[in-house]
């Protein structure tokens, strides 16, 4: 069996830190959600995969290089235009040959991984297996109607009157039969090649679709929310650690939390669940539950709670707690007693600023 990941598409939803960053790199609990995908295919023992790229390639192409560091071998498959997830699919037909595969969307994080749903395939004569979840808003995800008896009867993409709860979770696998279905269908109306319409017509054409209901969470980080509640759920299954070269001086730190390597946590308190970067710095500041604040970032004279700070930020002076927030890749965001005494910023296009 053979792993395919999908990682073009743009990314709007989740501007500005994904202006100059593929979405799929930013890091949930200090780890991209493209690296815990390939891991999860890993662990189910699937060691050879694709990865669709699109305009952000080459960083992925930087980050997750030939795949030794996660033990698998990586193949790259440039996608000229987000086209769909079955042209995505479409483009993979030589890496792809006449194996069965499982196919995982790059920005899908899911609890407890795939080892389980790949070896019931394994052992199956389904011609593909889908995975479902019970969501409060499905008009944003691809939705699925069953029957009485668990059969699929229809799947429909993002429709404005969902005909049931149940949401396709980014984690499709497939046999040979796939390939009849996306040379069969047509661009829908957002003129994209949508996998739920190849899933239709596999349907349609008498094959054997298996929906499994997955129970346990799952999360599409497309959304700056998504993203914090992605970062709160695999926070709390994470095994805590300190690093033996971090430094801890005069700090209480809880048991659920996980200090990387080279990170100085001085006169400070940090409650779990939590990690703290390689090389950060914490300085005579509080660090609330549900926050990952990654490598090299400084954070002085602060407090700051369930939040996503990226690499080589620094926080300093704030008077407020700040919460629920995302703060990007070398951004600084610290007070100033300058006169006039106001309200000074320097944020990107389509950034987002709270005041109190
Ligand atoms: O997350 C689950 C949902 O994913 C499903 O419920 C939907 O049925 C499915 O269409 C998809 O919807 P999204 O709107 O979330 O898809 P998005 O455009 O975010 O793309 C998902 C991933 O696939 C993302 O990592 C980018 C990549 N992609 C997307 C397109 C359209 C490609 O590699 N190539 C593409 O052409």
């Amino acid at each position: 069996m053979k792993g395919l990941i999908l990682s073009g598409g743009k990314g709007t939803r989740l501007y500005p830190l994904t202006y100059t960053n593929a979405k799929q790199l930013i890091p949930v609990a200090n780890k991209p959600v493209l690296v815990r995908v390939i891991e999860s295919i890993r662990d189910a023992g699937v060691d050879e995969i694709g990865i669709v790229i699109g305009q952000t390639g080459p960083q992925i192409q930087e980050v997750i290089g030939d795949g030794s560091k996660q033990g698998v071998k990586i193949t790259y498959i440039p996608q000229e235009s987000p086209d769909g997830l079955a042209h995505a699919v479409k483009i993979s037909r030589d890496f792809l040959g006449d194996e069965r595969f499982v196919m995982f969307l790059g920005d899908n994080v899911i609890q407890g991984g795939i080892t389980q749903l790949i070896s019931d395939f394994a052992k199956s004569d389904w011609n593909s297996q889908i995975v479902l979840k019970e969501v409060e808003n499905p008009t944003a995800y691809g939705v699925a109607k069953l029957r009485d008896d668990g059969s699929i009867e229809q799947l429909i993409e993002k429709p404005k009157n969902p005909p049931s709860n149940l949401a396709l979770v980014g984690i499709y696998m497939f046999d040979p039969s796939i390939w009849e279905a996306v040379n069969s269908i047509q661009p829908s109306k957002r003129g994209e090649l949508e996998i739920t319409d190849a899933i239709q017509w596999l349907v349609n054409a008498g094959k054997r679709v298996f929906p499994h209901v997955h129970k346990g969470w799952w999360i599409d980080t497309g959304k700056p929310t998504d993203m914090l509640e992605a970062n709160s759920l695999v926070l709390e299954e994470l095994v805590p650690g300190i690093a033996v070269d971090a430094t801890v001086e005069n700090a209480q730190i809880d048991r659920r939390v996980t200090i990387e390597s080279g990170a100085k946590i001085i006169n400070s308190v940090v409650r779990g669940p939590t990690i703290i970067g390689e090389n950060t710095i914490i300085e005579n500041s509080y660090i609330g539950p549900f926050t990952s604040i990654y490598h090299h970032v400084t954070i002085q004279n602060c407090e700051i709670e369930r939040s996503i700070v990226l690499e080589h930020s620094t926080i300093a002076d704030i008077g407020t707690r700040i919460q629920d927030s995302l703060v990007g890749r070398h951004a600084v965001v610290r007070r100033s007693d300058d006169k006039p005494k106001a309200l000074k910023m320097n944020i990107g296009d389509h950034s987002n600023l709270w005041v109190v």
